[in-house]
């Protein structure tokens, strides 16, 4: 079994949508045994809170239900279960790294530097005070992201 962890700020906008983007491609992959996937917080305030409105309309858009999934905040356990830890933006690698220093474990990355192959850019951007038209972006490089993780997965599998 291979575990993910996609890390945002707050955990109810970009990495729910990875989250979600992830699931539905192992399923359409036929992977859904072989991969577990989860989200989490770097912040604390936004814990046992659904989706944010607006990225749960923009992931329907493209056909993924993120309804169901509730809020956490990452922790020092999450360096020794997911395979994965992945941040969305630097800020969140940098505070990811900065707990690594402390409990050691799996190293974090930068999700969309690694693994997206379509777009130059490095993060996913935090939509949360912006437009729809940012939702809509998070969804564009969470599905190429997505697709790249799936291939390094099958790498290892
Ligand atoms: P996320 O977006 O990190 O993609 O979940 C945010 C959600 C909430 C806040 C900031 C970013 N906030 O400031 O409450």
């Amino acid at each position: 079994m291979i575990r993910v962890l996609f890390v945002c700020l707050g955990n109810i906008c970009r990495s729910p949508t990875a989250h979600g983007v992830m699931l539905s491609r192992l399923k359409e992959e036929g992977l859904e045994e072989h991969v577990e996937v989860d989200s989490a917080g770097t912040a604390s305030w936004h814990i046992g809170r659904s989706p944010d409105p607006r990225s749960q309309h923009a992931a329907r858009q493209r056909g993924v239900d993120i309804s169901d999934l509730k809020a956490r905040q990452v922790c020092e356990a999450d360096f020794h279960q997911f395979d994965y830890l992945l941040a969305m933006d630097s800020s969140n690698l940098k505070d990811l790294k900065a707990m690594h220093r402390v409990c050691g474990g799996t190293v974090p990355q930068l999700f969309v530097r690694e693994f997206a192959h379509s777009f130059t850019e490095q993060e996913v951007p935090d939509p949360y005070y912006g437009g729809e038209a940012g939702f809509r972006h998070v969804l564009d490089l969470v599905e190429d992201a997505c697709d790249g993780l799936i291939a390094d997965i099958r790498s290892r599998l």
